[in-house]
């Protein structure tokens, strides 16, 4: 594989994870919470319990991809001489990499032991501290994007 291909391989996997990421962090917010606001506590608890035991793995796939993909496009092309919007975009990835690790050991875990326990005020606090985090790398991740796309003439 030549120098050229590699480019396009990890720019294809680092782009497909983002939109894994990033899309399945968007139709979790804006449009299965307002949707499951709508069933009672018990029902809308386990819901997302099974939606994060699905999703959550997605997201470690994803955040493999984005890292691997993203440092062997910067080492390829030099670390000190990518562009600044390359540098920028590998602090805020480490950034979201960070909140989701905080999901993962907090209230995830919290909140997987509290479901089947019946305990619902301890899993709606949880999902709350979840539904937060994803909130901030929801936007961090928009943001992102915007880094990686619009900086004027590699910035
Ligand atoms: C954490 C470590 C990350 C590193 C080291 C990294 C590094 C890179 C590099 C080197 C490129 C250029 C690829 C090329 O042009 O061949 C790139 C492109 C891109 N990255 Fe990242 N990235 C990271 C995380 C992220 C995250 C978290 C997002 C979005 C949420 C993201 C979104 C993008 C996008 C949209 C492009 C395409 C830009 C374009 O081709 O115009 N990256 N990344």
């Amino acid at each position: 594989m030549n120098d050229a291909m590699l480019q396009n391989l990890m720019l294809f996997l680092h782009i497909l994870a983002v939109a894994v990421w990033v899309g399945g962090m968007a139709f979790a917010y804006l449009c299965l919470r307002p949707a499951a606001l709508a069933l009672e506590p018990p029902l809308r608890l386990t819901l997302w319990v099974e939606v994060f035991k699905r999703f959550f793995p997605l997201v470690w796939a994803s955040i493999g991809l984005i890292l691997l993909s993203g440092f062997v496009r910067l080492f390829q092309t030099g670390f000190g001489l990518a562009p600044l919007a390359w540098h920028l975009m590998m602090a805020s990835g480490v950034i979201m990499v960070c909140v989701f690790v905080s999901i993962w050991f907090g209230p995830w875990r919290a909140m997987r032991a509290a479901v089947p326990a019946g305990d619902w005020p301890r899993a709606a606090a949880a999902l709350n501290a979840i539904r937060q985090r994803v909130a901030f790398n929801l936007a961090l991740g928009a943001i992102t994007i915007a880094i990686a796309t619009l900086a004027p003439g590699g910035l």
